[in-house]
C-alpha cells in the first residue's frame, strides 16, 4: 500500500529536524519515549483497531497523524505549552508544505488535537488514535514500571489488543 503524504512527512526538512531535537530532549527520559517506534506502533494499532471496529479511515491519513501527533513535545518541553496544541499548528504547517489536500489536513489536525482526551465518541477513528497511542506502550516489561505515574488500571500488563 502507497502512503505517499507519509512518506513525504518523514522526507521534510523541519519534520526531520524536529525527530533529532525531541530525541535529544528525551535521552535522558526513563518513562516511554516518543520515537519512530511509538509513531510506527500506534498507526498499526489504529489500523487493527479500525479494522476490529469495522470503521473506515484512510491509512495514509493514519500514519501520517501517528508520525506527527507528539511532534509538539519539542515545544511543550522548551516553552511549557500542551503538546496536542503546539503540534497541530506546527503540523498543519508541516501538511501544507509538503502539499497535504485540505481535507486530510483537517483530519489530522483533528486527530492531533484529540489524542489525550479520552472522552472521544466510542467507535470512532478519534477513539481508535487515543486508545492506540496507550496501547502502543509495553509496561509489561518497562523498567520504570515501579515510578510510571500512570494508574494501574491504565497500564498495559498484559499482551493485550
Ligand atoms: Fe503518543
Amino acid at each position: 500500500m502507497k502512503l505517499e503524504l507519509a512518506n513525504k512527512i518523514l522526507l521534510n526538512e523541519r519534520y526531520s529536524r524536529l525527530i533529532k531535537q525531541l530525541e535529544e530532549l528525551e535521552k535522558d527520559r526513563i518513562f516511554c519515549g516518543h520515537d519512530m517506534e511509538h509513531f510506527i506502533n500506534v498507526a498499526r494499532i489504529t489500523v487493527m483497531l479500525c479494522s476490529k471496529n469495522n470503521i473506515e479511515a484512510d491509512t495514509d491519513v493514519i500514519y501520517s497523524a501517528a508520525l506527527l501527533h507528539d511532534i509538539g513535545r519539542v515545544e511543550e518541553y522548551i516553552n511549557g505549552v500542551s503538546h496536542d496544541k503546539a503540534g497541530a499548528e506546527i503540523a498543519g504547517e508541516i501538511l501544507e508544505e509538503v502539499g497535504c489536500p485540505i481535507d486530510k489536513k483537517a483530519e489530522i489536525v483533528k486527530l492531533i488535537l484529540s489524542h489525550r482526551r479520552s472522552d472521544n465518541e466510542k467507535s470512532t477513528l478519534e477513539a481508535v488514535f487515543y486508545t492506540a497511542d496507550k496501547k502502543s506502550r509495553l509496561c509489561f516489561c518497562c523498567k520504570a514500571q515501579d515510578i510510571c505515574n500512570w494508574s494501574e488500571d491504565k497500564k498495559n500488563n498484559k499482551v493485550e489488543i
